[in-house]
């Protein structure tokens, strides 16, 4: 479900980016009457964009289980940009509206920064359950059946070793990637942990 979710935002940004990305290029090259054209054109299907993605970003920033301070600077300069976008293509500010489209620019290169620095710190143990207990139950329970935010149930995956260790090293949608994080070693023994002791439990 938040998986489904994840992707609807994530259309609904570049969407959203790319009216954005239209109406500056027509605004900064003082192509005005196509600009009042295209803004009266698009007016419904902006205002459905825009609520699209609010809704859609609400609703997955609720079912996070963590909210770190990349996510808070995301949230406040998409906040920042909306009254600095509406004022800046009203009076056709030029500065305004460059502004507003690099605040959000920002905030969605910040975003992936954020799916990143979940990841957490890194730890000494090379014990398969102690690693999966610090790292990962958070999301996916200690028992691998919490599901928090989309994670999928680790005892019913049908995935093996190799797929496994792929997908914590370079992460999954909104899992980050452990890469870095984790050794070679701690990832190869909390795979084992989750073939061994969660997989079909
Ligand atoms: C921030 C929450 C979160 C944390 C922390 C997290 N995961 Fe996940 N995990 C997810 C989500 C969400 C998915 C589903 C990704 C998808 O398929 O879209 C997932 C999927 C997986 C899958 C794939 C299961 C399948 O059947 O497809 C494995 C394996 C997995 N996680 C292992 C781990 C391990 C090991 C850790 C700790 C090192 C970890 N996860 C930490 C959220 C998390």
């Amino acid at each position: 479900m938040a998986t489904g979710m994840f992707h609807t935002h994530m259309l609904f940004v570049v969407l959203f980016t790319f009216i954005y990305l239209l109406k500056t290029i027509l605004l900064l090259s003082d192509k005005k009457e196509l600009l009042d054209k295209f803004k009266k054109k698009t007016k419904v299907f902006e205002m459905v964009v825009s609520f699209g993605f609010l809704a859609t970003g609400v609703y997955l920033l609720v079912k996070l289980p963590e909210i770190n301070q990349f996510m808070i600077l995301k949230i406040v300069l998409v906040l920042a940009s909306i009254p600095v976008a509406v004022i800046g293509y009203k009076k056709e500010n030029k500065i305004m509206a460059t502004l507003s489209f690099f605040l959000i620019i920002v905030a969605f290169s910040l975003a992936y920064k954020a799916k990143d620095a979940k990841a957490g710190e890194q730890i000494a143990s090379t014990d398969g359950k102690e690693i999966f207990e610090t790292k990962c139950a958070s999301c996916h329970g200690a028992d691998g059946k919490l599901g928090l935010g989309g994670a999928k149930d680790l005892s019913a995956t049908n995935l093996v070793q190799p797929e496994i260790i792929n997908i914590i090293t370079n992460g999954k949608n909104t899992m980050a990637s452990y890469r870095g994080v984790l050794t070679d070693d701690q990832i190869t023994a909390v795979t084992a942990y989750i073939e061994n002791d969660l997989k079909g439990k």
